[in-house]
């Protein structure tokens, strides 16, 4: 990811700890829409963590810090430490010159790095108790969410993410040519179009709108657990008759707390015998982390 600082609106004031999620007190003026929206993280990261008790949080790794509202929020609500990991040359020097100004500097490292190229001896500070990440993509696994809590964990088997889960409900249903999705028409034919378009070129596309679960047929759960590392990644359904849509609600899961993340589709065509498909999110290099659909052959 990439921020353009250069670009930014906001470029007044310093930034004070007990204001901190306030994109005006941010001498860098990002206007980052990351920042702007901190309800995001009212959904699950922050209750998740402040049911956490302190003194099972007191060291805190932030993992893909960004902007460090998370790790900030634990030291706002009693953690001691926070190491925040970013690897975005531009997102670094920002930290590096906000966080002085909001913490002192026994609560806090920045460390400069891929989270899956972590040394053991940075981590000088304490064993990081609780990682937080927001690492979801538009297709939910996309940025590595899987492969980053394996590489932590090695280092730091103990330790409890937050989010605890991601998932995926995969529904089947009819197509819906009323969804607002572009690119749309009266007779919705441009955008059975695009559906097919977008199913045979890219392998997904992303549906936006209303979206009802309990109108769909749901036909199983991709489900990665990060305390045992447990990846269920693919969903097998059979598939006969009209065109119809597989729908997939991702969403992330924490302390009894959960959060809707994309939704997105493929196109099934009509089809005169039974067809067995399967939805996986995909572990081969070439296409790693991608959700894809397949035939299966019985
Ligand atoms: C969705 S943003 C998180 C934003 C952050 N929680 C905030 O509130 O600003 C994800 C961040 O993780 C970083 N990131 C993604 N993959 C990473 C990796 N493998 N190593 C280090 N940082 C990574 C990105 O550069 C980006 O800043």
């Amino acid at each position: 990811m990439t921020y353009h600082l250069e670009n930014s609106i906001f470029m007044t004031g310093e930034p004070k700890i007990k204001d901190w999620h306030n994109p005006f007190n941010y001498s860098e003026g990002m206007s980052l829409g990351m920042i702007n929206w901190d309800g995001r993280l009212s959904q699950v990261i922050f209750p998740a963590l402040e049911k956490i008790p302190v003194e099972k949080r007191a060291v805190v790794l932030d993992a893909g810090c960004g902007t460090g509202m998370i790790g900030l929020k634990a030291i706002e609500t009693g953690s001691k430490f926070v190491y925040f990991i970013e690897h975005d040359a531009q997102m670094i020097k920002v930290l590096k010159n906000v966080l002085p100004k909001l913490l002192k500097p026994h609560q806090y490292k920045i460390i400069g790095s891929d989270l899956e190229k972590l040394k053991p001896e940075w981590f000088d500070n304490g064993i990081p108790q609780v990682v937080t990440s927001e690492l979801f993509g538009p297709t939910l696994f996309d940025e590595g969410y899987v492969s980053v809590v394996a590489a932590i964990k090695k280092l730091f088997p103990r330790a409890v993410f937050i989010p605890e889960t991601f998932a995926q409900d995969i529904f089947l249903t009819d197509v819906d040519y009323s969804y607002p999705i572009w690119p749309q028409s009266a007779e919705g034919q441009s955008t059975l179009e695009h559906y097919k378009f977008l199913h045979h070129s890219k392998g997904w596309n992303t549906i936006e709108g209303n979206f009802y679960p309990e109108e769909k047929t749901k036909v199983g759960v991709i489900k990665f657990k990060t305390a045992n590392q447990v990846f269920k990644n693919a969903v097998e359904f059979k598939h006969q008759g009209k065109e119809q849509l597989v729908y997939i609600q991702s969403y992330v899961t924490s302390h009894g707390y959960k959060s809707n993340q994309a939704l997105f589709g493929f196109y099934l065509p009509k089809s005169a015998q039974e067809i067995t498909y399967k939805v996986e999110i995909s572990l081969a290099t070439e296409t790693l982390y991608r959700p894809l659909l397949t035939k299966v052959e019985l």
